[in-house]
C-alpha cells in the first residue's frame, strides 16, 4: 500500500489522478445527461422513472457507481490537496515555481480550478442529498405500475419536478452549471496537456472538443431545470 500513497502524493501521480478521474467523470455526465433528458419527455416521467430504476437496480451498474463515487473522492480530494500545497508554496519562498510545474497548470488556473470545483462539490452534496438520497433510501416516494410492466417503480420525477418548481433550486442549479462550464473549460484540455498528450497538430482539436463540451453540457443541463419550472416538456418518448 505504501507504494500506492508514494505515487498518488509524487507530482506524477498527482496529475495522472487527476486527468483520468477527470475524463472518467466527463463520460459519466455524458451519460448522466443523456439519462436526464428524458425528464423532458411528454409522458408525465414514465419513461424517466423506468430509466431511474433500471440505473439503481442493474447490478453492472450499481458495480460502475461505486467506481464513480471513488472518482469523485479521489478527484476532490487530490485537487484539494494540490490547490491547499500550492496556496502554502506561495505562502513559501522560491518553492511556489515548483509545485506550480509539478502538476502541470499556472497557479491562477489552478486556483480557478478549485473554486469552481469547490462549487461544483457544494453542489453535489446537496444534489445528491435530493434527488440520489430519495432514490436510494426515502421511502417517501410514491410507487407506480405502469401499464404493461409488472414491477412498481419509484415515482422520481414527481420528486425532480417539485425541486424544480422551486425559483430558487433553478437558479441555483443553472449557477451550478456555469461554475461547471468554467470548470470543464479548462479542465479538459488540461488533462490531455497533464497526460503528456501534447502535438502541434492535436492539441488544437482538443481545444475545440473541450470548448464544445464545456459549453453544451452544462447548456443541456441548466435547460432541464427551467424547462421543468416553466412546464416545457419538447421531447417525445421512444418508448411508445
Ligand atoms: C439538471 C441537472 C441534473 C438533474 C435533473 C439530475 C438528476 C439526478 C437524479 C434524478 C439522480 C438520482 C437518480 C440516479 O441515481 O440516477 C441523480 C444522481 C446523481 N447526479 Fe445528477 N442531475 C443533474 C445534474 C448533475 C450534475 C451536473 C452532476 C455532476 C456534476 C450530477 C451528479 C450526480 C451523481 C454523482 C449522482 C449519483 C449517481 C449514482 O448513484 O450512480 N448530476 N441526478
Amino acid at each position: 500500500m505504501r507504494w500506492l500513497t508514494n505515487f498518488l502524493f509524487s507530482s506524477i501521480g498527482q496529475k495522472v489522478v487527476m486527468s483520468l478521474t477527470g475524463l472518467f467523470l466527463i463520460s459519466f455526465l455524458v451519460a448522466h445527461l443523456s439519462g436526464n433528458l428524458q425528464l423532458l419527455i411528454d409522458d408525465g416521467g414514465q419513461q424517466f422513472n423506468q430509466y431511474a430504476k433500471f440505473m439503481t437496480s442493474n447490478p453492472l451498474i450499481k458495480f460502475i457507481s461505486f467506481g464513480l463515487y471513488a472518482g469523485i473522492l479521489l478527484h476532490a480530494m487530490q485537487g484539494l490537496y494540490i490547490w491547499i500545497n500550492n496556496k502554502a508554496a506561495r505562502g513559501g519562498k522560491g518553492y511556489a515555481k515548483k509545485v506550480t510545474r509539478a502538476v502541470g497548470t499556472n497557479a491562477t488556473a489552478a486556483s480557478n480550478m478549485a473554486w469552481w470545483g469547490i462549487l461544483i462539490l457544494i453542489f453535489l452534496i446537496i444534489h445528491m442529498g435530493d434527488f440520489w438520497f430519495a432514490m436510494k433510501f426515502g421511502g417517501s416516494l410514491e410507487m407506480l405500475t405502469y401499464e404493461g410492466y409488472d414491477e412498481p417503480v419509484k415515482d422520481l420525477f414527481t420528486k425532480v419536478e417539485a425541486t424544480f418548481n422551486n425559483p430558487i433550486f433553478v437558479i441555483f442549479y443553472v449557477l451550478a452549471m456555469l461554475g461547471l462550464a468554467a470548470h470543464l473549460l479548462h479542465g479538459f484540455q488540461s488533462a490531455f496537456q497533464s497526460l503528456g498528450l501534447n502535438h502541434p497538430k492535436y492539441t488544437p482539436l482538443i481545444k475545440g472538443i473541450g470548448t464544445f463540451i464545456a459549453v453544451v453540457i452544462p447548456l443541456l443541463f441548466a435547460i432541464i431545470p427551467i424547462f421543468m419550472y416553466f412546464g416545457i416538456y419538447p421531447l417525445s418518448s421512444f418508448l411508445h
